[in-house]
């Protein structure tokens, strides 16, 4: 089978892709921007490009993301595209976000457009607003508080599993059938966060609650956190196309390329449920 490197191998999406593909008997390296622990971990750090030159050596597949925290994320995605190719690497499946694409200016647009000029044979996946952000970026409010702070009023967004992702880029990295395709992700159905709360609160038992605030507010919990300057303000952004209706949407892709519907936001729940145990 294919040697396949996943960049984020220890992320949400990342570590549920290298639990499949082994699976079904990938030759799977690891990459981290920690120092190796095994042998099949790869060490490479996109931001500042270190062991970049190595990482792709004998390695027939790539999984490629940014890790969070970058409003720039050409500068790390073109140089490890551009570094796949160098060391002879023949299919890229290149993850960014579902709304990449409708601004050809935007970074994650212009890793997208260097990607398809490569030469390289791709895929580009566009996920909608994760399930798992509610277990980790937005899950100190709902433990300290039993709310989901956010500035995106009653709009709805078809969030989508991230262990789906990782089911797609699965099976994009163990066929050729779908090559050099894009796929936006999506669940099935569009939820506002009242609904999200609701099915929170009955997966936990515990009373969690929506509340919208201030982008400002935001901005505020975010830099005080430590997060970049300019990251806050992507996220922002996005969270106002979110309150736009740009997340709402939905599409087959999953049931088609998986032959099973997508997961829902109650299956999510009662799987993660422990993440939310010492909530108020
Ligand atoms: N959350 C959402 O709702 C959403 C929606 C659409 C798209 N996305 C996209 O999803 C991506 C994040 O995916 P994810 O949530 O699976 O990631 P994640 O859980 O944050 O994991 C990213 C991994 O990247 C590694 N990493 C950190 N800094 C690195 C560096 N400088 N160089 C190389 N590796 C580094 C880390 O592992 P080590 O510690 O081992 O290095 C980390 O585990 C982002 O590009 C985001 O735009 C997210």
């Amino acid at each position: 089978m294919a040697k396949t490197l996943v960049i984020g191998a220890n992320g949400t999406v990342g570590s549920e892709l290298v639990r499949l593909l082994t699976g079904r008997g990938h030759d799977v390296f690891k990459a981290t921007s920690r120092p190796a622990t095994s042998a099949n971990d790869v060490q490479v750090n996109l931001a500042s490009g270190a062991g970049l030159a190595q990482a792709f050596k004998g390695v027939e597949q790539v999984f490629l993301l940014t890790p969070p925290g970058f409003a720039k994320q050409d500068d790390l995605l073109i140089p490890a595209i551009d570094a796949a190719r160098a060391q002879g690497v023949k299919k890229l499946v290149l993850m960014t976000a579902m709304g990449a694409n409708a601004d050809e200016a935007a970074p994650l647009r212009r890793a997208e457009v260097h990607l398809l000029r490569s030469g390289l044979t791709w895929n580009i996946l566009r996920p909608n607003w994760f399930m798992q952000n509610f277990n980790t970026f937005w899950i100190q409010g709902i433990l300290e508080h039993g709310k989901i702070f956010l500035p995106v009023g009653t709009a709805k967004g078809s969030f989508i599993d991230a262990r789906d992702i990782a089911a797609v880029a699965a099976q994009l990295l163990s066929s050729d059938a779908l090559n050099n395709q894009e796929f936006d992700l999506t669940g099935s159905v569009a939820l506002d966060h009242d609904a999200v709360a609701a099915v929170l609160s009955k997966a936990t038992g515990k009373a969690i609650a929506f509340q919208d605030i201030a982008p400002e507010v935001l901005r505020g919990g975010l830099l005080q956190a430590g997060l970049p300057a300019d990251y806050a303000a992507f996220l922002l952004l996005i969270l106002g196309y979110f309150k736009a209706g740009y997340a709402e949407r939905t599409t087959d892709a999953v049931q088609s390329i998986l032959g099973r519907a997508p997961r829902t936001l109650e299956q999510y729940a009662h799987d993660y449920r422990a993440a939310w145990a010492s909530a108020k």
